[in-house]
């Protein structure tokens, strides 16, 4: 079986490799020729665990290759999945133009094509977009009809950054939503020879409950996050309560299970804010009421304003203070600073006449973009809490674990520390500095 790739975001880059790398031979493109030449060296355009290693075996072997023609590898392989963004604006409306221009390169590429050539829809897409949208762009663009020149399903990616090499390679299911009958018995070989006996429980299902189940897992995933904030802002105004614990407590009851459990200054990323966003627009349009996809964003916009009013709390008025705010990236294992909490924490921080000093392992080119010169940027946690007045821990990076209290001690100017994602243990910290954490009742 032969894969080509429309799109090499975070989605089509992993995608991609991993095929390649058990020996399918995988075809790529994208309209950004820079990506394509980076791809092609073996460089990763994004950072991502184990990723570049992966691409770069790949391209060696000849399994993996890159064309800036998309006609080129939609004629050469079997099956075209679309793995191109699908950005979201302020209200949530989706913006379909990048899945537009690749319906239509993939329509115009089949008017050639005399196999019946099976398309996949992996991009996140509202419910009726692939056998809408897509699928009458493919046919106005090839002349053909669906089920009958070409087959169309919808084949959504549960992948997290930071984790998307083993989450691609070990999924907790594959689902497949067909818009013409049978359009995933060719899908689902592709997945056996990837797989082999390792194949993950397979749903398949129409075309909107393949599309929705996407959105509905983004949202169950963050309401339990939100959830446990909520546990958490409720534990800190009690004393001696931990939301640790008690997260700890409600986890080993197997109907909750122990993931998506931690709190902390809330949650970011491509996925989430967007898609969220995505439903409550698409709930509005249906006309249905979505009291807890609202309580669910309003815990996570209030998080970032309940760490500052901790801070506040130790240190009065953050006018003039210099803070320093340790982790941009929205979690670990990323430099993908898109939605992240870091960037709305600097915002309040600035709002409040802070001056703000920040550090991130990985994620600092990405975030410079964002922020500008508006806060100064350090080379180390350590020149990051240099002369601090308070410091907050917003992403939990491995590297910050070490940090110790006399650490901060030394180097701060006022010893206050924010730890926004429970990184430190309550019982080496307190009384040796001025510890806050969320969700830690004092
Ligand atoms: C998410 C989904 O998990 C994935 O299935 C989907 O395909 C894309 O969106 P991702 O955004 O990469 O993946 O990250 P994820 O690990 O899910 O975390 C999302 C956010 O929640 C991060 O900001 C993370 O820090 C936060 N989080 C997660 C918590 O605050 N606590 C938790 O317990 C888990």
């Amino acid at each position: 079986m032969k894969v080509s790739i429309v799109g090499l975001g975070y989605v089509g880059l992993v995608t991609a490799v991993c095929f390649a790398s058990k020996g399918i031979e995988t075809v790529c493109y994208d309209v950004d020729e820079d990506k394509l030449k980076k791809v092609s060296r073996g460089i990763a355009p994004i950072y991502e665990p184990g990723l570049e290693e992966l691409l770069t075996q790949s391209v060696r072997g000849g399994k993996l290759r890159v064309s800036s023609r998309c006609s080129e590898v939609v004629h050469n392989t079997d099956l075209t999945m679309i793995t191109v963004g699908t950005p979201g604006d302020q209200d949530g409306r989706v913006d379909l133009s990048q899945v537009k221009s690749a319906a239509a390169e993939i329509g115009e590429a089949l008017v050639r094509d005399n196999k019946k050539h099976l398309v996949v829809v992996k991009s996140t897409v509202p419910p009726g977009t692939t056998a809408g949208l897509v699928r009458s762009i493919i046919e106005d663009e090839s002349g053909k009809t669906c089920g009958v020149g070409f087959s169309l399903c919808v084949n959504p990616e549960f992948l997290r950054e930071g984790n998307a090499v083993y989450d691609a390679m070990n999924p907790d299911r594959i689902v497949i939503g067909e818009v013409d009958e049978g359009s995933s018995a060719k899908l689902l070989m592709l997945y056996e020879e990837f797989y082999g006996e390792r194949l993950p429980p397979v749903l398949i299902t129409n075309h909107v409950n393949a599309e929705l189940i996407k959105y509905a897992n983004n949202l169950f995933l963050a309401m339990r996050v939100s959830a446990i904030n909520m546990i958490a802002n409720i534990c800190q105004r009690i004393p001696g309560a931990d939301v640790e614990v008690v997260a700890k407590g409600i986890g080993m009851d197997h109907r909750i299970g122990p993931h998506f459990l931690r709190a902390g200054l809330g949650w970011g990323g491509s996925c989430w804010p967007k898609d969220l966003m995505g439903l409550k627009h698409l709930s509005r349009e249906l006309g249905v009421d979505v009291p807890l996809l609202d309580a669910t964003i309003e815990v996570n916009e209030n998080q970032p304003r309940m760490a500052v009013r901790l801070a506040e709390s130790e240190l009065g008025e953050l006018r003039g203070k210099r803070v320093s705010v340790l982790g941009l990236a929205f979690k670990p294992g990323t430099d993908d600073v898109r939605g992240a909490i870091s960037i709305k924490l600097v915002g309040l921080l600035l709002e409040r006449g802070a001056e703000v000093v920040v550090y991130d392992p990985v994620a600092m080119r990405n975030a410079r973009a964002v922020l500008h010169d508006s806060v100064s940027y350090a080379d180390s946690a350590q020149e990051c809490i240099k002369d601090s007045d308070c410091c907050f821990i917003v992403t939990e990076w491995e590297e910050f674990k070490s940090l110790k209290p006399q650490d901060f001690v030394k180097l701060m100017r006022n010893p206050i520390l924010i730890d926004g994602r429970r990184i430190y243990d309550p019982r080496e910290f307190m009384g040796k500095l001025r510890y806050k954490a969320i969700g830690l009742g004092t």
